[in-house]
């Protein structure tokens, strides 16, 4: 007979086996907290309707309440119509609407799911000629643009496509001989874009910093531009596809989208940079002019003898205003090689199709029809960070010339 002590549960071994189940229960413990699929383990957040799963600390589906093993927040999956707190949730058959991407294929999203899921490019997308009807209808509404009078512009030399890089003048004078500034700058959204113009660090790796005067810029020229016939008819297009549910949302939308900074820095943690500030103001990178889209930028440049215009590359067809040009130029000793835009448009012309096409055509050529001529828009979507639910900030936008 083993004397007492010595079986398999003496007192030295039982403080060994305890010691091993308080370890195998804080290892437990450790599995359990944090995330599961990047969904944390106790929040409701993407699991509204999610059938029991032992692997989370707490439920989120209709019988948690009589459980007891609800989520704390699991409030959130109470309101039905809405993917807050649900996008990419399980399908659940007692929701009135749905907030995965399945919703696109069968035609029961809930209203908010492209604002509140970044979903930016549904399935059930614009149809080219869908674009090519609204941007005509966004063409023939711009009642701020320049008549032919307002603009008188001077040339000069014409290069080649193979030529634009040779950085040589070819152009003795300004490009624009004049420009009726007391009509058109006095108009109000041309005055608030123009006020917006000086909030800009043009090198990339200088942090933007803005004061509240110059944030407050941001939300006049919005609010100014929301009035106008333009904003109007590409806000009820984006209204019904479901895009945005009102004027408000769509305001703030447009606010991240355009002047959300992110950084073009080596640094990252450098907020340089923005969708307007590139396409609108203009930039310098690596020595080279970036962006840079604008002609009243461009006119008023000009003019404080910041920039000298060398030749144009390209002319589109139109008779009047807009018209599209592709330049040369150099900007306080950075050269530009092919800077495209349009002449004679308002800003919220320039502003409207830009986020038509990067709504509608996100990082693609876009096919716009402005006055029964077709034309490509190139827009880029900014690829390094995101905002809200993983929307994209605006890269680049210009127009294509061939
Ligand atoms: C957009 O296009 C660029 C260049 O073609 C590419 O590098 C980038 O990955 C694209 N972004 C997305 C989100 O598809």
């Amino acid at each position: 007979m083993m004397p007492k002590d010595r079986g398999p549960f003496s007192g030295q071994n039982k403080l060994i086996i305890m010691a091993h189940l308080l370890i195998l229960s804080l290892l437990l413990y450790s599995a359990t907290a944090g995330s599961i699929n990047g969904r944390n383990k106790d929040s409701c957040v993407s699991r509204c309707g999610e059938s029991l799963n032992h692997n989370y600390n707490c439920q989120c589906n209709s019988a948690c309440g009589r459980h007891g093993d609800c989520c704390q927040d699991y409030n959130i999956c109470k309101s039905r119509t809405s993917c807050q707190g649900r996008c990419n949730e399980a399908y659940d058959h007692t929701n009135p609407c749905h907030c995965n991407s399945k919703c696109n294929q069968y035609h029961n999203c809930c209203q908010d799911y492209y604002s509140q899921c970044g979903v930016s490019n549904p399935e059930i997308g614009f149809t080219n000629q869908e674009i090519l009807s609204v941007s005509e209808q966004i063409y023939s509404l711009d009642i701020n643009k320049a008549t032919a009078n307002d603009i008188r512009l001077n040339l000069q030399g014409h290069v080649s496509d193979s030529q634009t890089g040779a950085k040589i003048d070819y152009a003795q004078q300004r490009l624009y001989a004049f420009v009726n500034e007391d009509v058109l700058f006095s108009k109000p959204t041309f005055a608030k874009f123009i006020a917006l113009l000086d909030n800009y660090h043009r090198m990339t790796d200088v942090p933007e910093k803005f004061s509240p005067e110059q944030l407050g810029e941001e939300d006049a020229f919005i609010k100014e531009i929301m009035k106008t016939p333009i904003m109007n008819k590409l806000y009820s297009v984006l209204h019904s596809k479901n895009l945005y549910n009102s004027v408000t949302e769509f305001e703030k939308d447009l606010k991240m989208m355009w002047f959300g900074l992110y950084s073009r820095a080596r640094d990252i943690d450098i907020l340089d940079s923005s969708g307007f500030e590139h396409v609108f103001s203009g930039e310098v990178k690596r020595g080279k002019v970036s962006g840079f889209h604008n002609w009243v930028r461009f006119y008023l440049a000009e003019k404080n003898n910041e920039l000298n215009y060398y030749s144009y590359n390209y002319k589109g067809a139109w008779t009047n205003y807009p018209e599209v040009l592709a330049m040369q130029f150099n900007w306080n000793g950075y050269f530009k090689e092919v800077g495209s835009e349009f002449i004679g448009s308002s800003p919220e012309f320039d502003f409207a199709i830009y986020t038509l096409c990067f709504i509608a055509k996100p990082n693609k050529s876009c096919t716009v029809s402005l006055g029964g001529n077709t034309m490509n828009i190139q827009t880029y979507t900014w690829t390094k960070s995101t905002y809200g639910n993983g929307k994209k900030y605006v890269a680049s936008s210009f127009p294509l010339t061939p």
